[in-house]
This record gives C-alpha cells, sequence and structure tokens, in this order.
C-alpha cells in the first residue's frame, strides 16, 4: 500500500496508486509546496491611489451656482465625491451615468496594464511580446498571480503542483455523460466548473487565503481537463486521464488527441503554438469576463461558481464566442472575390466584422499580430487553412475603408485565432473553450486580488429609475391591458 509520505516524495506516483480521490486531495493538502514556493497571500505592491499635490477639479452646479472641489486620483474623480453635489437635503446627489461602463474604474488593479490607444498590453509590466516568446503558459500563470516570475524551482513545484490538480473526481465524468452528444462544450464548460463547487464545499469560505489558493491551483489545474472531457464526449470517444509528466499543454492535448498508444507524443511546434495563444489569452484586464468574475466574486460566492460566471459571459458572441464567430464568416463568405460585397453588407449595418473592433483598442490588438505570425508556424506542419488568405485580404481591405479607418476598428485576438485551432483540427465550437482554459487564470488572478483589495464591497450599481410614479392597484375585474396578449 503506498503511504504518504511516499506520494509526497514522488508525486508521480499517484498514477499508479490506487488512492481514492479524497486521499489524494488530502495528500496534496500536507505537500510541502505551498510553503516552499508560495506565499499564503499574494503580497501585491498596490500603489497607493493617492491624490497627486494640486490636482483637482472644480465644479460649478449651476442649479444652486455652488463650487466644489474635488480631488483626482490617477486621473480619476471617485464617483462618490459628487453625492455631496446636492440642490437640497432631500436631494439624493449626483450620480455619473455609465451604462457598459464606457469610462469607469470599477477596480484597482496591478495586475494588466492596456494602453488601447497605443496598442500596448503588459502582464504585471511583462509586454505581451516578451512573455510570449521567452516563456512557457505556467510561467506567465505564476506571473499574474504572485506578481513575479518564477525562478527555475518556483516553477517546478508550482508545475508539479499544477499538474497534480489535473485529476477530477470520477462523478464528474457521470454527470459529462449527461449531456447530449451535440452539447455546446461552453455550455458544458459552465455546468462543470459550477459542480466543482459540490466536490469541495470548503471553497465557500472565501476569506481563507489558504482555502482561496487551492481552490485557484485546483481550478487551473482541471481546466483542460474538463475542457478535453467535453471534447471527447462529443465525439462519442473515451476521456482520456492526465499524464502531469507531459506538462500543460502537452496534457491538454494527450488529452483530447490520444488513442491507443501508449504514451501519447505531441507535436512540438503545435504545442508550442497552443502554449503562446494560452499566453495572448490570459488576462486582459476588466473586459466583460473579468468584470462578471470581480462583480459575482463580491458576493462572496465560492470560486468555482463564480468563475462559471466569468465563462458564461465569455461564451457571447461579442466577447470570447466572437472567434467562433469569425470562422463561421470566413467559411461563408468562402473565397477573396466575395469579400468586397460582405464589406458592403458590414458598411450599411447589415452585418458585424466578426474579429474586428474593440472596446478598448482603438489601434492594432498586439495578440492578433502574434496569433498571425503563430499562424504561419502551425501551417507549416498542418498545411495552410485556406481560411487565412481569405482573413487577410479581409483585413486589408478593411484597413484601407473609411468606414474602418474612422471608427478605428482594427483586427482583434479572436480574428486569427480560430484559423489555427481549425489547421490543428479543432471545430469552431471548441475556440472559445480554448480561450477559457488560459484565462481562468487571469479571473482568479483578479478575484483574488479583489479579495485582498480594503475597498472591497459587494457590487451593486445604481440605476436612473424611468418608470412610473406611484400608483394604486386597480381590482383586477376593472383592469384593461395596454396591449392584447398574443398567444401564438
Ligand atoms: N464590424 C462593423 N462595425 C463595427 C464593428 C464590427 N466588428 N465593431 C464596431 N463597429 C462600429 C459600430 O457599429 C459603431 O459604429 P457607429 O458609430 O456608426 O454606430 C462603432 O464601430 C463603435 O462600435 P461600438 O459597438 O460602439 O463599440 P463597442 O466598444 O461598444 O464594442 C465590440 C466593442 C468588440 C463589442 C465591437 O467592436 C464588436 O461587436 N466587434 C465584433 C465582435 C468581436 O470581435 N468581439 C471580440 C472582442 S475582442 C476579444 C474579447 O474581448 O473577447
Amino acid at each position: 500500500m503506498t503511504t504518504p509520505s511516499a506520494v509526497r516524495e514522488n508525486p508521480r506516483i499517484f498514477a499508479s496508486t490506487r488512492l481514492n480521490y479524497t486521499q489524494i486531495e488530502e495528500i496534496l493538502d500536507s505537500l510541502p509546496w505551498n510553503a516552499v514556493c508560495m506565499p499564503q497571500t499574494a503580497a501585491y505592491a498596490r500603489k497607493e491611489a493617492e491624490p497627486m499635490a494640486n490636482e483637482t477639479i472644480t465644479i460649478v452646479d449651476n442649479r444652486t451656482n455652488q463650487t466644489y472641489t474635488l480631488p483626482i486620483y490617477h486621473g480619476t474623480i471617485r464617483a462618490m465625491d459628487l453625492r455631496q453635489i446636492k440642490t437640497g437635503p432631500d436631494d439624493f446627489g449626483l450620480m455619473t451615468y455609465d451604462p457598459a461602463y464606457m469610462n469607469t474604474a470599477a477596480c484597482h488593479s496591478a495586475v494588466t496594464y492596456l494602453d488601447g490607444e497605443r496598442g500596448i498590453l503588459r502582464y504585471r509590466g511583462y509586454p505581451i511580446e516578451q512573455l510570449a516568446e521567452h516563456c512557457t503558459f505556467l510561467e506567465v500563470a505564476y506571473l499574474l498571480l504572485y506578481g513575479e516570475l518564477p525562478n527555475a524551482r518556483d516553477l517546478e513545484c508550482w508545475s508539479e503542483e499544477i499538474m497534480a490538480h489535473s485529476l477530477t473526481h470520477e462523478n464528474v465524468k457521470k454527470f459529462m455523460e449527461g449531456f447530449n452528444y451535440d452539447a455546446h462544450p461552453m455550455g458544458i464548460l459552465i455546468s462543470t466548473v459550477a459542480a466543482l463547487a459540490t466536490f469541495h464545499p470548503e471553497s465557500r469560505n472565501v476569506h481563507d487565503p489558504k482555502i482561496r489558493r487551492k481552490q485557484i491551483v485546483r481550478l487551473i489545474g482541471k481546466m483542460p481537463t474538463l475542457a478535453a472531457y467535453a471534447y471527447r464526449h462529443r465525439l462519442g470517444l473515451p476521456y482520456v486521464a492526465p499524464d502531469p509528466d507531459l506538462g500543460y499543454t502537452k496534457n491538454y492535448m494527450n488529452m483530447l488527441w490520444r488513442r491507443l498508444e501508449p504514451k501519447y507524443v505531441a507535436n512540438p511546434v503545435l504545442a508550442h503554438a497552443l502554449d503562446v495563444l494560452f499566453i495572448l489569452h490570459a488576462d486582459h484586464e476588466q473586459n466583460c469576463s473579468t468584470s462578471t468574475m470581480r462583480a459575482v466574486g463580491s458576493s462572496n460566492a465560492d470560486p468555482y461558481s463564480t468563475t462559471a460566471a466569468a465563462i458564461a459571459a465569455l461564451s457571447g458572441p461579442l466577447h470570447g464566442g466572437a472567434n467562433e464567430e469569425v470562422l463561421r464568416m470566413l467559411a461563408e463568405i468562402g473565397s477573396k472575390d466575395r469579400i468586397p460585397d460582405f464589406i458592403q453588407q458590414v458598411k450599411t449595418g447589415h452585418r458585424k466584422l466578426m474579429g474586428f473592433g474593440h472596446r478598448v483598442y482603438k489601434n492594432y490588438d498586439p495578440r492578433a499580430r502574434i496569433i498571425k505570425r503563430v499562424a504561419e508556424e502551425v501551417f507549416e506542419v498542418t498545411g495552410r487553412n485556406p481560411k487565412i488568405d481569405t482573413a487577410i485580404e479581409l483585413e486589408r481591405i478593411a484597413l484601407s475603408d473609411d468606414y474602418f479607418i474612422g471608427r478605428k476598428l482594427y483586427p482583434n485576438v479572436d480574428f486569427y485565432s480560430g484559423i489555427i485551432y481549425e489547421a490543428m483540427g479543432f471545430t469552431p465550437d471548441q475556440f472559445t473553450v480554448l480561450f477559457g482554459i488560459p484565462r481562468t487564470v487571469g479571473w482568479l488572478a483578479q478575484w483574488q486580488e479583489m479579495m485582498e483589495d480594503p475597498e472591497r464591497k459587494i457590487a451593486r450599481p445604481r440605476q436612473v429609475y424611468t418608470g412610473e410614479d406611484k400608483r394604486d392597484i386597480v381590482p383586477i375585474e376593472l383592469r384593461t391591458p395596454k396591449t392584447p396578449l398574443v398567444l401564438a
């Protein structure tokens, strides 16, 4: 019988023992890795958002002729400072109205820096181009979560720990089997990630940094496993157990594509391309899914439910679901000669050019530039995906057209990624899953940061009420419907 200490000395022993899931989890809990390479809580160097001397704004309320001087913090005024601006004691005070948060900072964050006007993206200060060239995904995951790049020993511990958590409880497979053969993998992912909370009930204790950290490594470890199960479920293939020896990306490929060979051997070029794509997708500051993560997490919901909500936000075609839509659009366009007609449809408002435009980037998305280069490396192995030529021509025509120039619409991360995924053998419905695996790291880094933020409160926006004034109920027999009900 394998003893816990034997397992502790050699984590790979998991592969050959008869330990049940709970016993494995207990051993993982007692491993010394936490102390060796992970601080219990991330010591984020959060620059204090104190007002700079003389940085103020003076507002005159023309309703009352009163003047207010408000401090400016990092180019921002606090919305709560506006509350003092009132017409009288019964007035609630001034609010800002900003649907879709077009011009509202909802948090301080030290994770990702994005300058959309200049097309700059940095994780913890490191340019995305350097990270994509010199680091592995798990190195970048460590960086996002802990603020610094790991040294060789820390990276080894971190990788071992993440890989040890790639295992899931056997019951996960059972409820996976309950999905229809053609269930969309994002639907499967949302549900299975949420269900993990029931396997790890201690995750509800979100105030304990040690417990939080445990769920973070679990989630990062299990995401590729759940994604691969969803993939194979669709194809009617048996699930492949994780092989921790292979490392994060190659193991994911193993769980996707292994057939009967005793040991999966990943193509190194494709594995590297996938790893780079994971790095590029790992975080993107306060986008729709990350804001969802923060909003749901602010209620102290467990991180599995919170991450499931973020995955749901990601699935929409205006966000992560765009990569799937780009492929469908390119398939529909078919050949280069049909591009001008398609562009015309976009300009007349009948279509959207999917994979173009961004709330923040008003310049070329730096990730799209890297992905375009990676695509050529992948095609050396897989053969050229002809859709790349349609996409390049589409980009050329769009970027010389006043409609796109005037609106500063450039290709975003989703424009070229699907073409690579398709060349690798993924079907379009898997593309957003491939976005969700690495973005889980960003969501968790932002969630962790939020949990440690002294200013954290439950997210609860205000509204501008535009409904009826107070009115009294009319007895049901006297009510006349405003619009007749039509029962189809
Ligand atoms: N095709 C055609 N016109 C567009 C597009 C597009 N892809 N994107 C924006 N516009 C136009 C839009 O019609 C509007 O024109 P007008 O001023 O005449 O009304 C103008 O550009 C401004 O657009 P907006 O919708 O106000 O911009 P937004 O910041 O609210 O939306 C967006 C950003 C990403 C949702 C939008 O650009 C879009 O729908 N793009 C296509 C979907 C897509 O590729 N999403 C992935 C985003 S990047 C990765 C991620 O976050 O997941």
